[in-house]
This record gives C-alpha cells, sequence and structure tokens, in this order.
C-alpha cells in the first residue's frame, strides 16, 4: 500500500468537477484518505511547489495555484503515485492520453485541472505539508 497527494487545481474547482475527479480515482481502486477545500496563499503555494523555484513557470504558476480554492487530498491504494499520474494524463494536455483527466478538462500546460506527488520522496514532502496523522484514516 502507497500514499500520495493529488490537488484539484482551482480550474477544476471553477468547472466543477470535483466529484468527477474523485469518481476517477475512486473507481480506479484506491481510497480517499484525506480531503479537504482550501486556499493557498501565494507564499503557501510558493513552498509547495519549491522544487521549480529556477523554473521560468514558477512565479506564473504560484500565482494560478493561489487563484482560488483548491482540494488536497491523500489516496492510498497499491502503486498509487504513478497509478494517479497515469490517471492525470501528461501535463501537456495535448500530449494527455484519451480519457485522462488531463485530456478530457485541461485547457492548457499550466491550467491542467490536476497534480499528483511523481515520486515516494514527493510524496513524503507534500501529504505532511497539508495534513496531521489525525486527519488520515
Ligand atoms: P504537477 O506537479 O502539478 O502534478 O504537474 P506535473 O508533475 O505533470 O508537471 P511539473 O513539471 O511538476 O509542473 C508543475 C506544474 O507547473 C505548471 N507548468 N507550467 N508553462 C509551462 O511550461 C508549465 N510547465 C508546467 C503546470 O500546472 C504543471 O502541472
Ligand atoms: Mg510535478
Amino acid at each position: 500500500m502507497e500514499r500520495t497527494l493529488s490537488i484539484i487545481k482551482p480550474d477544476g474547482v471553477k468547472k466543477n468537477i470535483i466529484g468527477e475527479v474523485l469518481k476517477r480515482f475512486e473507481h480506479n481502486d484506491m481510497r480517499i484518505v484525506g480531503l479537504k477545500k482550501i486556499v493557498l496563499s501565494k507564499g503557501d503555494a510558493r513552498n509547495f511547489y519549491i522544487v521549480h523555484k529556477e523554473r521560468p513557470f514558477y512565479d506564473s504558476l504560484t500565482e494560478f495555484m493561489s487563484e482560488g480554492p483548491v482540494v488536497v487530498m491523500v489516496i492510498e491504494g497499491e502503486n498509487v503515485i504513478s497509478r494517479v499520474r497515469e490517471i492525470m494524463g501528461a501535463t501537456n494536455p495535448t500530449e494527455a492520453a484519451p480519457g485522462t483527466i488531463r485530456a478530457d478538462f485541461a485547457s492548457d500546460i499550466e491550467h491542467n485541472i490536476v497534480h499528483g506527488s511523481d515520486s515516494g520522496d514527493s510524496a513524503s514532502y507534500e501529504i505532511p505539508f497539508f495534513f496531521s496523522a489525525m486527519e488520515l484514516s
């Protein structure tokens, strides 16, 4: 069993597809073990995406991530880190496989609906970033 951190980004919340995204995870044999809707400050977003601090899109990404509510969740299942990323699809929706969340709903490479931890190391940083042990069950 593995755990990963996923976020429905502000564009996903605005498009009213929170339920749709949760359904795609739940229907793939994954359990939502933690869930909340929150608003990130720009500083929160900068700390969350600190690995990208040198990238040209860092400022725009963190501005976008703090422009409205997001839904953060911890998902549990077998190989859930890589399986969540498969269900999400490629970062750029034009390259995302048909039937993935990003192919179906994302507008462009930045406004791409969902985040998912990309490794065990990132999950270990990202899960406690948002959730205490008491909030996960
Ligand atoms: P995420 O971290 O959000 O799950 O996405 P990812 O692994 O597929 O992509 P990553 O390379 O980690 O990039 C993080 C987020 O930054 C935005 N981005 N914009 N304008 C651009 O070229 C660009 N590249 C990335 C996206 O919102 C991407 O998901
Ligand atoms: Mg990433």
